[in-house]
């Protein structure tokens, strides 16, 4: 009989940024197993309207579970922003967001003042991020940044272009006291970031916070996986692989094994395999 607990987890995001979340659920949880959806095909997702977004995380979601995940973890700001609820509301398996882990890391965040944050258009639109830290009482400013997907995409992050593009978002903002990375695919920008910033700004990553959450609701739901040997990774694009592969690297992306998959998401043999590594 299937053991629920030795099945992966699954874990998506428009592309790449996703891998920022799947690192600390590995930390967390070193023997579960995970299959990654990167969305590459329709990246980015933060310039899409909301209904369309839904719909590719629903799509994203099913094929998941046809593939036999225990749990969901949306790695993306954009698709927790919208769609948490409904998925939530509906699929036979538990699923995580990164928005909530994310607001208890920034109230939890040792800075003063003004609470910052970055993300997509979508996400900043949904006010998902402003409305939940002024219920707290604590004082916001939003910007949306939508070049820096695709700088950190193309692998491009370390470099004067992502600098100068961070120096055009961030350059009128007031004093802050710690800046919320909004999106999965920014903590790659940490190190161009932080010197925009200056070195007193706190950088939140709601990363390892989604992974604390995860791995504790797996606990208490006895999902854990119970297997000893190290948890493996397989990796589900659905654009050019040879990019991904190479963005993934470059990113000091986990290793494991990938393959692509025809949109729209059918079932399992529809894919081309390669390895990874
Ligand atoms: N990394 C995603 C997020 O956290 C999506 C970025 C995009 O595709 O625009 O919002």
């Amino acid at each position: 009989m299937l053991d629920l607990r030795d099945s992966p987890l699954g874990v998506f995001d428009s592309g790449v940024g996703g891998l920022t979340v799947l690192r600390e659920l590995q930390r967390s949880l070193p023997h579960e197993d995970f299959l990654y959806l990167g969305d590459t095909a329709r990246v980015p997702y933060g310039s899409k309207p909301a209904e369309m977004v839904r719909e590719f995380a629903r799509e994203i979601s099913w094929a998941l579970i046809d593939r036999d995940v225990k749990g969901i973890v949306i790695a993306c700001n954009t698709a927790s922003a919208t769609s948490l609820p409904e998925l939530a509301d509906h699929l036979p398996v538990p699923v995580w967001g990164v928005i909530e882990p994310g607001v208890r890391a920034a109230a939890a965040s040792g800075g003063t003042g003004r609470i910052g944050i970055l993300g997509t258009v979508s996400t900043i639109r949904s006010r998902a991020y402003q409305s939940r830290l002024e219920a707290l009482g604590l004082e916001t400013w939003a910007r949306a940044c939508p070049l820096f997907v695709p700088i950190v995409e193309e692998g491009v992050s370390d470099t004067e272009i992502a600098e100068l593009v961070a120096r055009h978002y961030l350059g009128d903002r007031p004093p802050l006291g710690a800046v919320i990375l909004g999106c999965t695919h920014y903590p790659v920008l940490k190190g161009t970031l932080q010197t925009v910033l200056g070195a007193r700004v706190e950088l939140v990553d709601s990363a390892e916070s989604t992974a604390a959450t995860v791995a504790g609701d797996l606990e208490k739901m006895g999902l854990t996986s119970p297997r000893e040997r190290e948890g493996r990774i397989h990796h589900l694009v659905t654009g050019d692989l040879d990019s991904y592969l190479h963005t993934a690297r470059v990113l000091g992306g986990p290793e494991g094994t990938a393959e692509r998959l025809a949109l729209p998401l059918g079932p399992r043999d529809a894919a081309l395999s390669s390895t990874i590594g």
